[in-house]
């Protein structure tokens, strides 16, 4: 039987609260596991470069097709240097965005092809899905108003519209992957959100471990 570590990702649209569920999650578990934690597209040396060329605002002319491939490039880097690694190390992963952003912004958002962004995403994580994903649900507006200090990116700019449709988009991948994906309406108390987040957590754990899957 193979034993890994634990991959988690958090979704949702901009200023859902990722990066703060993120930051909470790996202190918890700190104590108890090896933690790593990576953004995407990010991670790596060459997926940071990638990034910086999608979320520049300067690059208006980016094709949606050309961005997907950009996306799935930082991904596939990501996967093979730091992720894919980690979890042979036994360590849990922590991901803020992997494979449904994709689905959710390029698909969804874009309109581009889903069935093409599915092969696309299999082709750049070698068939690596998280084993759990929580979603962090958020109406656009909220979402606006807590980035209010922040300049917005490239895809932050596209506005209210967009963001509906990426909102909507994540909520059909939700309805297509009950068992991995968990949806938390962020728009609560944060209190709320890190715990209902924790038990999805913990859940997964003691199944894994009653499995003999982990560790
Ligand atoms: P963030 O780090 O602030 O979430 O910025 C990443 C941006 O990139 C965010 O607007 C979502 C977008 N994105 C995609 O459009 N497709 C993807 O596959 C990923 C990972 C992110």
């Amino acid at each position: 039987m193979i034993k890994t570590g634990i991959f988690i990702s958090l979704e949702g649209i901009d200023g859902s609260g990722k990066s703060t569920l993120k930051e909470y999650l790996k202190e918890k578990l700190h104590a108890k596991f090896q933690v790593i934690d990576v953004r995407e597209p990010g991670g790596t040396i060459i997926s940071e470069k990638i990034r910086e060329l999608l979320l520049d605002i300067k690059n208006e002319g980016i094709e949606p097709k050309t961005e997907a491939i950009l996306y799935a490039a930082a991904r596939a880097q990501v996967v093979e240097e730091v992720i894919r690694p980690a979890l042979l190390d036994n360590k849990i992963v922590i991901a803020d965005r992997f494979m449904d952003s994709t689905i959710a912004y390029q698909g969804y958002g874009r309109g581009l092809d889903i069935s093409f962004l599915h092969e696309l995403n299999s082709l750049c994580t070698g068939g690596l899905k998280p084993d759990i994903t929580l979603l962090l649900d958020i109406s656009p507006e909220e979402g606006q108003k807590r980035k209010i200090t922040d300049i917005p990116d490239r895809l932050e700019k596209e506005g209210i519209e967009f963001q509906q449709k990426v909102r909507n988009g994540y909520l059909q991948i939700a309805k297509e992957n009950l068992q991995r994906i968990k949806v938390i309406q962020a728009d609560r108390d944060l209190e709320a959100v890190k715990n209902e987040a924790m038990q999805h957590i913990k859940d997964i754990i003691t199944d894994r471990r009653e499995k003999h899957e982990l560790f």
